[in-house]
């Protein structure tokens, strides 16, 4: 693997270089007419700029063969123009090669007046606009028709014969692939039969059809995610209220400049929306992974900011991972093939289309002709937390996991059974679909989990062998692995730096450097001197040899991979520079090993000195001002002062470093997600650390930077109690009415002693009431209207760097309610809740 990290390096700096991938050509045009050709490179290009028109090719493999690809395949295709990696919003042909290889296609208006890709060779039509619906063409000949490529991305072939008035003669919204744009319509033309639906795509490599559609249920007038052809939903998007969806309560409100319908008359039944800006690029699609997304692009991050996505969880989606395949929620990778089975496409997995799923390694002995059941050598393999497989057949008058297990061993179809008391004996006959590893935190499964035995020959059951074939690759769309998140950090400071050195090239010129893994050596003393652990590392002092500079050296563990997704994420980072957010000196990547090189940071982070009693020191009342403070002034630079949002998500003591003086520095960017200007709100995937984590990551809606408030508010009641609010203090455990012990929790307590005037008694008893009363009420009115359980009750940091600077004044905040709640219950369950581990399951 070449050294991935200066490849990044390369890109991004190649990519900022370039300011992003306009339209070389200015004459464009964006219509075919009688006598045009468009052939090899030529592109139709929409008046606005906005969408391009060409061909393009993809290899396309054997379906189902792990084979090599065979020869490229032509596609005609619609994609973004301004959007640097093509993405395609529409493919002719439903997504099906229009020609094979060799020579290049071309398209024009044939002879009757049809919009036809040609092959240059033979002259033959390989693909015609209206032979699709099969349309008896009118009397419209080469002269009178049109094609042309308008802003929306529709491309409609008009006949031109009444001069005061063109009329639509076949039109590409009508044949949608995988993508809904703006003006486009989702659904039933009551009269003609059309059904608009998108299809996914099979997988990454190529625009072919895949099993996966999204289309308005005629019955209940809902959207659905389904099988195609099939009566397989596996999501419905609930009743359209006038205004939004059931399921998808992310439309109301949150979009701005976004116009949303469902219509249904006696003509028609559609979904429709627009925007009130024709320059935002937006789409509504159905992805390889069968989730339907909808979209914006930044142009600022050069990236895609996912607004919602339906089903929420990837194995909710149908058949997923391909029979014989667990889907895991927590773990990556999402799919992997139960013990005794391998990958059944190699090739089409790793690009990301798993349902294909895994096959048998070696035959059940019946199959290979031992058909008397007693004598039958297969075996079973228990698989527990497994919420089962569908299709099973329920035996009857089957009382034991024993006969259960006779059962399915007498009969050569059945792969697998599961016997519980309640349900009986199931036996499955079939291949085994939609099987899903339940997370095991908690003690709390399913009531479908439980533990399914599988079949599997002796010959797989006596092997040892560690099941190497067991795949290890999951491709998930938008999924940020740890791995990923750490380059995000990575090559974040590394523009962090860039931008920084370009500001005071006078005393340090040159950018970034790059170390060489001999030198980190030497410089840390063969990496002897650890000075922090984490999660994505560990932490060496080192001292540069030239200057004699102190260092902090972060070696990161694990392999790096997709550069793709973040490389935007990148390039809004490269404004950043604030005195309280940490400063990158250099990165070193030599063959596999990745380091990053800081500035030192002697009084390391503020958990040390907080909590703990050895090796912190002391820090006095008008510090903790000045460290709040600071992490505030920080934070509103993240959350206002860039060119797009940036969140930092995991704000807690841990990741506050301290200088030689105290200043405050923010660190850790390593699952830092940015948000537009325009757009307030992401969905990602529940991120942070369980003791700061705002409300609203646990509902699983769309994050706003208002999570670094609550997590800010969290870290303030810190700084005043020098306790972790998540400890336990036993003096503070106290009886309930019903004789159980309720923990008091502290932003509760500090809540409530607020509200009572008594905000001393609160403060750390080390500092021995050592401290400016008003302050520290101040801190506390900030910290409790930071914790309120709906966001926009809380401040924006901005309105948090002027209470603590004093030119404004504060009310008094109210209690929050849903800690008050979950903490003042004496059942101890719901406390859960706010403190779930948060496993990085992606989506
Ligand atoms: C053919 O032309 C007639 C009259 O212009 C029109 O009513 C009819 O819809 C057309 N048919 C098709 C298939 O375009
Ligand atoms: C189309 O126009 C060209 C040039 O104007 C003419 O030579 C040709 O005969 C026309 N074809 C038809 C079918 O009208
Ligand atoms: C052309 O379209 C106009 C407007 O629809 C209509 O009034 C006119 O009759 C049409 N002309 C012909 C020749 O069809
Ligand atoms: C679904 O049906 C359509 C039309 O009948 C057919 O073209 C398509 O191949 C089918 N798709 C699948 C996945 O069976
Ligand atoms: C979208 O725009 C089209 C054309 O401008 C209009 O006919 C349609 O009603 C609009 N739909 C919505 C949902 O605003
Ligand atoms: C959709 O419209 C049709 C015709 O107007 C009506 O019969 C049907 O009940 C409507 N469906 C729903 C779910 O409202
Ligand atoms: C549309 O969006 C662009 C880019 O965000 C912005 O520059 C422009 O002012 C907007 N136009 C209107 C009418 O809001
Ligand atoms: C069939 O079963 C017998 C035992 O009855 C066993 O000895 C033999 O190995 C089996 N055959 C195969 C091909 O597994
Ligand atoms: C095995 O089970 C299948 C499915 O239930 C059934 O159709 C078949 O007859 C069974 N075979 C035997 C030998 O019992």
């Amino acid at each position: 693997m070449p050294p991935l990290l200066c490849a990044l390096f390369a890109i991004i700096v190649v990519h900022l270089g370039d300011g992003g991938g306009a339209p070389a050509c200015s004459a464009a045009r964006d219509a075919v007419s009688a006598g045009h050709v468009l052939a090899g490179k030529d592109r139709l290009v929409s008046n606005n700029g906005k969408f391009a028109l060409g061909f393009f090719t993809a290899p396309v493999h054997a379906a189902g063969e792990s084979s090599a690809p065979n020869q490229d395949k032509w596609f005609l295709g619609i994609w973004f123009n301004k959007v640097p990696s093509q993405t395609n919003v529409w493919v002719a042909n439903g997504g099906e090669p229009i020609m094979d290889g060799a020579a290049s296609p071309e398209l024009t208006i044939s002879d009757d007046g049809d919009l036809a890709t040609l092959n240059p060779l033979t002259k033959s039509i390989t693909w015609s606009a209206r032979s699709i619906i099969g349309a008896t063409k009118n009397s419209t000949t080469t002269n009178n028709t049109v094609a042309v490529l308008l802003n929306s991305g529709n491309l409609v072939l008009l006949d031109t014969s009444n001069l005061s008035e063109s009329r639509t003669l076949w039109q590409s919204f009508d044949h949608p692939t995988d993508t809904l744009l703006p003006s486009a319509k989702l659904g039933r033309d009551k009269v003609t039969g059309l059904n608009r639906r998108l299809i996914s795509k099979k997988s990454m490599a190529g625009p072919w059809p895949g099993p996966f559609c999204f289309e308005v249920d005629d019955d209940t007038s809902q959207l659905v995610l389904k099988l195609c052809n099939s009566s397989m939903d596996y999501w419905s998007s609930g009743a359209w209220n006038g205004q939004s969806f059931t399921s998808i309560p992310e439309l109301t409100g949150n979009t701005p400049g976004f116009h949303i319908a469902f219509v249904n008359n006696s003509r028609e039944e559609f979904l429709q929306f627009n925007v009130t800006n024709e320059t935002v690029v937006t789409r509504n699609f159905i992805d390889v992974n069968g989730q339907n997304k909808h979209q914006v692009w930044l142009d600022g991050s050069q990236d895609w900011l996912t607004l919602y996505s339906n089903p929420k969880i990837q194995c909710d989606v149908y058949g997923i991972c391909g029979p014989f395949a667990v889907c895991s929620y927590s773990l990556m990778p999402l799919c992997s093939c139960m013990k005794g089975f391998s990958v059944r496409s190699q090739v089409d997995w790793e690009q990301g289309d798993q349902t294909g799923g895994c096959v048998r390694e070696s035959p059940l002995d019946c199959a290979s002709g031992n058909t008397s059941a007693a004598a039958s050598t297969d075996k079973f393999y228990p698989m527990s937390m497994i919420s089962l497989p569908d299709r099973a057949q329920s035996m009857q008058g089957v009382g034991s996991s024993d006969d259960c297990s006779k059962v399915c061993l007498n009969n050569c179809s059945c792969t697998a059974y599961s016997y519980g008391n309640s349900r009986g004996c199931l036996v499955w006959h079939t291949e085994l679909f939609n099987a899903k590893q339940q997370q095991s935190h908690g003690g709390e499964t399913d009531s479908d989990g439980g533990i399914m035995y599988l079949r599997l020959s002796a010959r797989e059951m006596q092997s040892r062998r560690s099941n190497k074939r067991r795949v290890t690759v999951g491709v998930v769309v938008g999924a940020c692995t740890a791995a990923l998140c750490v380059l995000v950090f990575v090559v974040a400071l590394i523009i962090v730096r860039r931008s920084r050195t370009k500001n005071r090239s006078s005393q340090n010129c040159g950018s970034l450097v790059a170390f060489r893994h001999k030198d980190l050596r030497s410089e840390t003393k063969n990496f002897s001197e650890k000075i922090g652990e984490g999660g994505f590392g560990s932490v060496f002092k080192g001292q540069l040899r030239d200057s004699s500079t102190c260092v902090a050296v972060k070696r990161l563990d694990g392999s790096l991979q997709g550069e793709k997704q973040f490389r935007a994420e990148v390039s809004s980072i490269g404004t950043i520079q604030h005195i309280n957010l940490v400063n990158l000196i250099g990165f070193c990547c030599e063959g596999d090993s990745r380091f990053l090189v800081y500035e030192h940071m002697p009084n390391r982070s503020l958990d040390i000195h907080l909590f703990r009693s050895n090796g912190g020191s002391f820090l006095s009342w008008s510090t903790r001002y000045q460290i709040a403070l600071g992490v505030a002034r920080g934070l509103c630079y993240l959350h206002e002062s860039c060119r797009d949002r940036i969140i930092h998500c995991d704000i807690k003591p841990q990741n506050i470093l301290l200088d030689a003086s105290f200043l405050p520095k923010i660190a850790d960017f390593g699952m830092a997600k940015f948000v537009g200007r325009d757009f307030s709100r992401v969905l990602t995937t529940m991120r942070g650390t369980m003791g700061y984590l705002a409300p609203e990551w646990i509902s699983g809606s769309a994050i706003t930077p208002k999570v670094d408030v609550y997590s800010y508010g969290m870290v303030l009641l810190e700084l005043v109690s020098g306790t972790m609010n998540s400890v336990r203090r036993s003096d503070e455990e106290r009886e309930s009415s019903d004789g159980s012990h309720a923990v008091v929790y502290f932003p509760v307590q500090a809540a409530r002693k607020l509200l009572e005037g008594d905000v001393m008694s609160l403060l750390d008893q080390k500092l021995r009431g050592e401290a400016d009363f008003k302050e520290v009420e101040r801190v506390c009115k900030v910290a409790c209207w930071c914790i309120q359980d709906d966001e926009v009750d809380r401040p924006t940091m901005g309105q948090v760097v002027q209470v603590l600077e004093g030119v404004v004044d504060c009310d008094m905040p109210p209690l929050p309610r849903l800690l008050q709640r979950i903490f003042e219950t004496p059942s101890s369950v719901s406390s859960s809740v706010l403190f779930v581990a948060s496993s990085p399951e992606c989506r």
